[in-house]
């Protein structure tokens, strides 16, 4: 049965070529500004200067740096600028990493208290500043929901925090500006976006019908369109869909009153704090692994994403089998490695790992919260 829920979705998205200058009638004309981006891909493609001219009556300054996995020390500086300055809008130029900094930066000015208790302690968000987004890396979703992830290296923690306060006011979603992507970034995008949508689908069913067939929808969407764009990176309808398609996979429509797994993502985010991989690789390696270890907890799910999604025809109790096998197959034509060993990766540091997923985590995992910490040791010397 469907859960009951509650569902808004306030963000405004703005998509499309040239959707850039629209950002001028978003942002109020009083606004102090803080323009966010990361190490400086804007200003090589153009998006910086469409910026710029969208922003021409308004007044901002400019914070730049963020790097991929936003670092809790770069953003501390943010916030401090933010606060010498009493600006009052973010408006975040990038990817998920600079969009979920800056909704970091916009919950911790407001805060009184130590903004690393938001994710690492849980404290409540209870007002942050407005954010606005150019979004250049179809992938994360953040642009329309309300979490970030944010890591602090020093402590080898990656974190989330979540709130409605987080969820942008706006998001330009201009297809040609992720032309630029090097094939690696578009290919981390599609993965992560597909397992987004995996792990609001393959759990169990519970007979919804719209959010199945709309996730089978995205999952086809990349399957189909995700390849053609490491051939063609400039193919307009494959961006814009890919585009569309992560945005939907992360934006809640998926998962209301259904049953989320997330402990790939659970997992994948240690991996990515002790080894400094790439978000999208820890999921490429954990999910063909997962599914196969809870198997039978997925199978009714798995069997009917291979016959919607890969039409398979043959026996039905392989069929499970089948879209595992099919998942892997799409992760490694993507470009992604789905073993350890691929990466030159041992399990010297899997105790490590362990001892900080149980240091953030539940005790047991999953949608059936019937994954502990002996499973996952288990499903990561499944593909060393
Ligand atoms: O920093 P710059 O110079 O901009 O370069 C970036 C970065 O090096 C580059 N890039 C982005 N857009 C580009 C571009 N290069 C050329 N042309 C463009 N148009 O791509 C590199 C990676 O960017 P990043 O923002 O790190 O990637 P992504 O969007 O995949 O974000 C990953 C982060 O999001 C978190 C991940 O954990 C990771 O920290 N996630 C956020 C979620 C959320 N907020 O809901 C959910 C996800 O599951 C995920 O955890
Ligand atoms: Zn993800």
């Amino acid at each position: 049965m469907i859960s009951n829920f509650t569902f808004r979705l306030p963000t405004k998205a703005l998509f499309g070529k040239g959707q850039i200058a629209s950002i001028a009638d978003e942002i109020p004309k009083t606004a102090r500004i803080l323009l966010t981006y990361g190490g400086g891909s804007i200003k090589k493609n153009g998006i910086f200067e469409q910026v710029q001219s969208a922003l021409k009556d308004h007044f901002y300054i400019e914070f730049g740096g963020i790097e991929a996995n936003p670092e809790y020390e770069t953003l501390m500086k943010a916030v401090t600028l933010a606060r010498e300055e009493k600006l009052d809008f973010i408006l975040a130029v990038g990817g998920g990493s600079v969009l979920d900094g800056s909704k970091f930066i916009a919950a911790a000015v407001p805060f009184n208290g130590d903004p690393w208790d938001i994710p690492y302690k849980k404290v409540p968000i209870s007002t942050a500043l407005p954010v606005g987004c150019v979004m250049t890396l179809p992938a994360t979703g953040s642009e329309m929901n309300h979490r970030a992830v944010v890591s602090r290296r020093a402590t080898q923690d990656k974190l989330s925090l979540y709130s409605e306060w987080l969820r942008p006011q706006f998001a330009v979603l201009d297809p040609t500006t992720t032309y630029s992507l090097p094939a690696k970034q578009t290919a981390n995008g599609v993965v992560d976006a597909f397992v987004h949508t995996l792990e609001q689908y393959a759990t169990y069913p519970v007979n919804g019908k719209i959010q199945d067939s709309f996730a089978e929808g995205v999952l086809s969407t990349l399957l189909e369109d995700g390849p053609k764009l490491l051939e063609h990176p400039t193919d307009y309808d494959a961006r814009a869909n890919v585009m569309w398609a992560a945005t939907q996979g992360l934006n809640d429509i998926l998962s209301v009153g259904v049953p989320g797994d997330w402990s790939s993502h659970a997992i994948g985010h240690e991996l990515t704090a002790v080894y400094g991989m790439d978000h999208a690789q820890t999921l490429a390696i954990i999910v063909p692994a997962l599914f196969t270890h809870q198997l039978e907890a997925k199978r009714e799910k798995l069997t009917q994403m291979a016959l919607r999604v890969f039409h398979y025809q043959g026996d039905i109790h392989r069929a499970a089998e089948f879209a595992i096998e099919k998942i892997r197959e799409f992760f490694e034509q993507m470009g992604l490695k789905t073993n350890f060993s691929a990466l030159g990766i041992d399990d010297s540091q899997f105790p490590l790992v362990l001892k900080k997923l149980a240091e953030h985590r539940p005790p047991f995992i999953g949608e059936r919260k019937d994954i502990d910490l002996a499973a996952v040791e288990r499903i990561l010397r499944m593909v060393l």
